[in-house]
């Protein structure tokens, strides 16, 4: 199949992504095929052109966010319109590392396959699924990786990706994400957890503290719009996909994730607040009610953990409002892994291809 239109979405935090697309359209653009990459920002719409056809290929290229596609990118792709006979390809990009000389891929579970099964419903012909292992951007849990180590991550990945774009663009078909297919489903429940429960007590792990100047860099560049400048400080909302952007990019190097604090927050709500739960409910026999032991606690813990998102929520909104006080400020930094000198962020990804009207 000779292709004569390629049009590229992508979901970027950190600029990883973002480079796999711009990468695989240069290879398009030097066969002089029409090559566009859209950015999905916001509401981004579907492209008005975007109807079946057999020389139209599509492209989604976005992070693997716990085990699983970014959310913002899983929703985009399930409010795409159905096509008959029309390619698409996937490239998710995964947490690479690099020990000593060897380079070490991320994990994608859900990512690839669940993306695959919504596109192939609506009756497109996957034709490539790729992971990509860019450097790791989740500073959260690890310091960035040095801007050498990044440099060679991404030499070797747009290798890969070149070859990947020559191999579709000649027609032919790639299915390297389907090698690991048995550890990426043994870590389907991981992957359900994070999507239904994790990802919303991640977005509320970080803090700004007094070394925000206010400039709201990161509210008018969040790629989904999950964060609001309240009392002169960044406020982030359950819309947060922890894509890392602002944590990155901010100028001052204020955004945290508060480590002690959410320690302490998280094993009250998630280990002490369930078993008093537990230890009510049991002792008031009302889980015999329920004759399947099993099925009872399951549905029990899943009320309980969706008990607690509000919880949190509100602790948040208290930690934000006592930041206004010194005291609390300086807790909230030195108790932040992420505020010491030795804690990189992570920029490799965000300078290259940064152009105009790419936020
Ligand atoms: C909250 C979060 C969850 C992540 N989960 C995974 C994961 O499950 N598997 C993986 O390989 N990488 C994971 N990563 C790493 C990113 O997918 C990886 O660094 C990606 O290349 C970032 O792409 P971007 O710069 O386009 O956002 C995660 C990163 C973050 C911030």
């Amino acid at each position: 199949m000779q292709y004569n239109r390629v049009i590229l979405y992508y979901f970027s935090g950190t600029g990883n992504a973002r480079a796999s697309a711009y990468w695989f359209a240069e290879v398009a653009h030097e066969r002089n095929i029409d090559c566009e990459v859209i950015q999905l920002y916001r509401k981004t719409e579907v492209n008005p052109e975007c109807i079946a056809d057999e020389k139209k290929l599509f492209g989604f290229f976005f992070p693997t966010h716990g085990f699983n596609a970014a959310p913002a990118m899983l929703k985009f792709i399930w409010h795409f319109p159905r096509m008959k006979n029309t390619a698409v390809l996937l490239v998710n990009t995964r947490a690479g590392m690099k020990v000593s000389k060897l380079f070490a891929p991320g994990l994608s579970g859900l990512a690839q396959i669940l993306p695959a099964i919504i596109l192939i419903v609506k009756g497109f012909t996957v034709v490539g699924m790729q992971p990509m292992d860019l450097p790791s951007n989740w500073i959260s849990i690890h310091p960035g990786l040095k801007e050498k180590v990044a440099e060679s991550i991404f030499k070797r990945c747009e290798r890969i990706t070149k070859q990947f774009a020559n191999r579709i663009l000649d027609g032919g078909t790639k299915y390297k994400a389907l090698i690991s297919i048995p550890i990426d489903l043994a870590i389907i429940p991981i992957s359900v957890g994070y999507y239904c429960f994790g990802r919303f007590f991640l977005a509320k792990t970080f803090i700004s503290t007094k070394d925000c100047n206010g400039c709201a860099i990161c509210e008018t560049q969040c790629p989904v719009g999950a964060i609001s400048m309240k009392q002169g400080r960044p406020f982030w909302s359950f819309n947060c996909e922890s894509c890392m952007k602002c944590m990155n990019n901010c100028p001052t190097k204020a955004i945290q994730t508060a480590h002690l604090y959410n320690f302490i927050l998280w094993y009250l709500i998630l280990a002490i607040i369930p078993s008093l739960g537990f230890w009510v409910l049991f002792e008031k026999q009302c889980l015999e009610l329920i004759e399947n032991e099993w099925l009872a606690s399951n549905l029990l813990s899943v009320i309980l953990y969706t008990i607690s998102l509000p919880a949190v929520a509100l602790a948040y909104r208290v930690l934000h409002f006592a930041t206004r006080w010194k005291w609390i400020d300086d807790f909230d930094k030195y108790t932040s892994l992420t505020s010491y000198w030795f804690w990189r962020r992570y920029k490799y990804g965000l300078k290259l291809f940064r152009k105009e009207g790419v936020k």
